[in-house]
């Protein structure tokens, strides 16, 4: 599809952005909402979920023979099965009134206009304006953010042309050969995902690799393989000042002057900062000229495609980046405009929400039956359970319900040897998604025959179970089924196709958070670990444990009195 014709209404529905109108607006502090389970929607599922639990899925099929078909959805060749799932069309209904009550529709509409919807660090939450037209107007404290957003893209589209195309060139005048991205969370797991799950388009001459953890082992590892004249170095840090990523960053800047006898001109030949703190990126010594930045308004687990994207857009090109840029601008469209009941992104977040607060579900498990997709659970462990782990809404009112799930995964059929059996005959009820692409990449003899029949099989079995009867009065062979499931399935898993699929999840992620009435676009959860690993750090060379419990005592005095005869050996 066309760029121009994805963006016949474009969000928001109110035209908005498009008009030009300023959008940006500070919520009011007006007395706080209900809170989701204060609302009669809320009491109602709860007594429908009741009658529901004693619904097997088996019979919602046989009196339904277009049940298959009904729920289901397709936007643009992405296609959705929510048919196997423990509900009805009242189900439907009761979870729609409820988004409804919550203002679901209002939140959308803010957060796609620029306003400050990240309450606790006062920020909009615009990564969807990063994907928009340059035509467009987002304005964020009364400023047009898309000219800044298409700016960085032609830079973008610059950069990652000359390193494939060979024109940038190291400090001995030699191609790029190897790209290393260093960085963690948001600004590591989306680009490692996206550039795996896209390898069948990555150029032939240039390996890409992602350092993330402080251990060592994966930088020294990396560097071990590669060559310091033809590898350029990807510094990815929102913030510039991530331990983790900044301890990395030292090691690769000291590895590459050491073979350049400490000529620091080198520096401007082999790093590139993505990130939103200058003076920092300054400091470290990398020249604005190789610093692509983005704005505090996009979120580090929302910023593939920002800056951050860059090892993207120099594995598989600008315009295969582009591409994926668009298959999220269509799902974000779809997202807005498609009405509730026909909405992609709310369905699959209203019945992740039915089971984990209506059945008492608590993990989701997402399965690629797609190789290339391996990183996918990781990467949306990051998306949803930094987003909608909490339990304080966003007025610091204490919740009374459970939130986001944990989510797991592994690809299929790997998983099925794995962990499926607690799936199907443990005692917790696991909703999964299920993921396929029809065609393939890699065609090799009847493999993709076998993995799409394995991701026909898995649904169906969870689903029907087996009987006493049919298990040969074997109680251990016995499987209860009613275990819910979707299907995502694609014609093929390119760029523009990866791009809607994030995008769904990005806003599944959003509808659930805006119901449960949370802020998903803080993690003030992960400072505290932040805060006492500094304070270990300051203890070391005194070996100094006042005020530690005693088994951080023990433990760092053992560890702090033999590290350094490891260190030794
Ligand atoms: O783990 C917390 C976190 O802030 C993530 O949200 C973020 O993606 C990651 O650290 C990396 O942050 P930065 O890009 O600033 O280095």
């Amino acid at each position: 599809m066309s760029n121009e014709a994805v963006n016949q209404n474009i969000p928001p529905k109110n035209g908005a952005a498009k008009s030009g109108k300023k959008t940006t607006k500070t919520v009011k502090k007006t007395p706080p909402p209900p809170m989701p389970d204060e609302r009669p929607e809320w009491g109602a599922l709860g007594r429908h979920a009741q009658k529901m639990k004693n619904t097997h899925m088996r019979d919602l099929f046989a009196n339904d023979p277009e049940r298959g078909t009904r729920y289901a959805i397709d936007v643009e060749g992405f296609y959705c099965d929510f048919s196997k799932n423990i509900m009805t069309d009242e189900t439907l209904d009761l979870l729609i009134g409820l988004a409804r009550a919550c203002d679901l529709e209002g939140w959308r509409e803010k957060m796609f206009t620029g306003e400050k919807i990240n309450v606790t660090e006062n920020r909009a939450v615009l990564h969807t304006a990063l994907r928009r037209p340059a035509e467009d107007i987002v304005e964020v404290d009364g400023e047009n953010v898309m000219p800044f957003v298409h700016e960085v893209l032609g830079r973008m589209q610059q950069f990652s042309d000359s390193v494939r195309n060979g024109t940038w060139r190291g400090f001995t005048d030699k191609e790029v050969t190897d790209v290393v991205n260093i960085g963690i969370g948001g600004s590591d797991l989306g680009p490692y995902m996206v550039c795996e799950a896209l390898k069948p388009f990555a150029h032939e001459r240039i390996r890409m690799h992602f350092v993330s953890n402080v251990d060592g082992a994966h930088i020294d590892e990396t560097l071990k393989a590669i060559n310091p004249e033809t590898t350029l170095f990807l510094i990815a840090s929102k913030t510039f000042t991530t331990q983790e990523t900044m301890a990395n960053a030292q090691t690769a800047k000291s590895w590459l002057l050491n073979h350049y006898s400490g000529d620091t001109a080198a520096i401007a030949k082999h790093f590139a900062a993505l990130s939103t703190n200058e003076p920092a990126v300054q400091d470290f010594g990398i020249d604005s000229a190789n610093m692509f930045p983005f704005k505090d308004w996009v979120g580090g687990r929302y910023s593939l495609w920002s800056a951050i994207g860059m090892p993207i857009a120099i594995s598989i090109g600008f315009d295969r980046f582009r591409q994926l840029l668009d298959g999220a601008h269509a799902m974000d469209r779809h997202f807005c405009e498609a009405p509730l009941e026909r909405n992609m992104p709310v369905i699959l977040g209203l019945l992740g929400l039915w089971y984990r607060c209506f059945f008492g579900a608590q993990s989701t498990a997402i399965l690629p039956y797609d190789q290339h997709l391996h990183r996918l659970p990781a990467y949306l462990q990051q998306a949803d359970m930094e987003s909608n782990g909490k339990q304080v809404d966003r007025y610091g009112r204490r919740l009374r319900f459970p939130t986001g799930p944990i989510l797991f995964g592994e690809p299929g059929t790997n998983g099925q040897h794995a962990f499926y059996q607690l799936i199907h005959q443990g005692a917790a009820l696991i909703p999964c998604d299920f993921i396929a692409s029809i065609s393939t990449r890699n065609p090799v003899g009847n493999h993709h025959q076998l993995l799409l029949s394995n991701v026909l099989a898995q649904p169906r079995a969870l689903m029907n179970g087996r009987s006493l009867a049919d298990s040969g009065k074997d109680p251990q062979k016995v499987f209860e089924g009613n275990r819910p499931s979707n299907v995502l399935l694609v014609d093929h898993m390119d760029p523009y196709h990866l791009g809607m699929m994030i995008a769904l999840y990005e806003h599944k992620i959003f509808v659930q958070g805006m119901i449960w009435g949370l802020n998903p676009y803080d993690q003030w959860g992960v400072e505290l670990g932040k805060v006492l690993a500094k304070d270990v750090l300051g203890r070391w060379d005194e070996a100094q444990c006042d005020g530690l419990d005693s088994s951080t005592a023990e433990l760092f005095k053992r560890i702090r009195f033999r590290f350094q005869s490891w260190q030794d050996l």
